[in-house]
């Protein structure tokens, strides 16, 4: 049965195999592949997305359970929490190979939205499931407190 939900801020209608992981409608049938698809067992954080404004991994999130929902990928994030990350995660040169940043900032916009301005405890625990192969952990860190600043006004 087709499943109708918002995509960054558009309905859509979705029809497919209901046990089809959410990255693969992304991916695969819409082409958004600002997502990308890392361990697909919900380990490394690369397939984040925001489900109702919570940080979830795609790879784990079935189509059959999204009626309704409200999904926002790195393509449609674009809020103020969003431009003071992205201009942060410029201004420090945080990516490196850049394959884990997208599922890192999904996880960073949503930290900040939720909590304007993070410790680096509260930094850590937001930011734990998102594994970066180049360890750019520090640089993550400081450019997130970057953006607290930068929202700060
Ligand atoms: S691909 Fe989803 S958490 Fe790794
Ligand atoms: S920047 Fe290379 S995996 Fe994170």
């Amino acid at each position: 049965m087709p499943v109708t939900l918002t995509l960054n801020g558009e309905s859509r209608v979705i029809d497919a195999d209901p046990q089809t992981p959410l990255l693969w409608i992304l991916r695969d049938t819409l082409g958004l592949t600002g997502t990308k698809f890392g361990c697909g067992i919900a380990q490394c954080g690369a397939c984040t997305v925001h489900l109702d404004g919570v940080p979830t991994r795609s790879c784990q999130t079935y189509l059959g359970d999204l009626e309704g929902a409200s999904i926002t990928t790195i393509e449609g994030l674009e809020t103020p929490a969003a431009a003071a990350i992205r201009a942060a995660w410029t201004e420090l040169d945080v990516p490196q190979c850049g394959y884990c940043q997208s599922g890192q900032i999904m996880a960073a916009t949503a930290l900040l939205s939720e909590t304007p301005k993070p410790t680096d405890a509260d930094i850590d625990a937001a930011m734990d499931g998102n594994v970066c192969r180049c360890a750019t952990y520090a640089r993550i860190r400081s450019a997130i407190h970057l953006a607290a600043e930068k929202l700060e006004g």
